[in-house]
């Protein structure tokens, strides 16, 4: 299949699951709404597309990894509406809608996040037609990647550690963009059962996509266009954020992303059916949103 047509399927199948998850039907339906209106507003899904190109990559229907993919989605729609609060990132745009807290308050933006995080934890306990197994080592590489020594601690890193060198922030987008695309990889590499070597070449895969991932970002909170990018456009640099384009300027950037990309792309060159994660690879090399 095309790659286009292949993401469109993750995709649409990827809105199906999500579209059924938190029926607002209750005396706290609030609640439900705003974590909806996070999970729903229009994500790329780079990542739960990530994990079910890579269940499919291991032999299996791609469909029945569907609950560890979405759950890492709930997790990064978590991390999104806490990176967007006032105490953190201080944005009132994302995916050119108001954020969760300027839509819904600040107590419902935070309590939406909190919920988002055991309720991924749920979906892969409750997965079926997966082990016990395989649902134990789900819950521990989806925690390890978002955990205190993972995304939570680059948010930490971020936000309070005055980041100055490009070793520093290349650490930093490991923990706080990096570790969740390659947790995503590797759920759909649990999810097939791969081998260990495969599933470190599907690790060392996404690890580089997810810095190239971050350094792009950066340039498009320089050059992007808000209308496209869905986020304002400036907003590292009224935070008095240190970015990649302050550290190697923007051709600098463009040359790191190329580097990585075709880092990315070495770690899974000698796969056979590798056509759909290359394509992906050089998608977001110039991506603009
Ligand atoms: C945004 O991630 C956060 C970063 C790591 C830069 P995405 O750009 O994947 O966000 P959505 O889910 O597609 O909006
Ligand atoms: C995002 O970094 C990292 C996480 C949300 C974990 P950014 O702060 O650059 O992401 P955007 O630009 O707000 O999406
Ligand atoms: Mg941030
Ligand atoms: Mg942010
Ligand atoms: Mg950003």
């Amino acid at each position: 299949m095309e790659f286009k047509q292949q993401y469109a399927a993750y995709q649409q199948a990827i809105e199906q699951y999500l579209e059924g998850l938190f029926s607002q039907d209750k005396p706290y339906g609030r609640l439900q709404e705003a974590m909806r209106y996070s999970i729903l507003g229009g994500g790329k899904r780079i990542r739960p597309v990530l994990t079910l190109e890579f269940a499919r990559l291991g032999g299996i229907d791609w469909h029945l990894a569907l609950p560890y993919a979405c759950a890492l989605e709930l997790v990064h729609n978590y991390s999104l509406i806490h990176d967007d609060l006032p105490c953190m990132d201080d944005d009132d745009l994302r995916r050119g809608q108001p954020t969760t807290h300027k839509k819904f308050g600040e107590t419902l933006a935070v309590l939406a996040g909190d919920a988002l995080q055991p309720e991924a934890f749920r979906l892969i306990a409750e997965a079926p037609c997966m082990s016990d197994g395989s649902r134990v080592e789900a819950v521990r590489v989806l925690a390890r990647a978002c955990g205190a020594d993972g995304m939570v601690a680059g948010q930490v890193l971020d936000t309070l550690y005055g980041i100055q060198t490009e070793e520093q922030l290349k650490a930093m987008y490991r923990l706080k963009t990096g570790v969740m695309i390659s947790g995503a990889a590797e759920l759909g590499c649990v999810a097939a059962d791969m081998p260990a070597d495969m599933r470190a070449q599907a690790v060392e895969f996404a690890d580089q996509l997810g810095l190239a991932f971050q350094i792009r970002d950066d340039m498009l909170d320089v050059v992007g266009d808000e209308q496209v990018f869905g986020k304002p456009i400036g907003s590292d640099k009224e935070e008095g954020k240190i970015t990649y384009v302050d550290v190697d300027g923007l051709e600098g950037c463009a040359r790191a992303v190329e580097a990585c990309t075709r880092r990315a792309k070495d770690a899974v060159a000698q796969w056979p059916d590798h056509d759909f994660l290359f394509a992906l690879a050089d998608q977001l090399v110039d991506r603009n949103k």
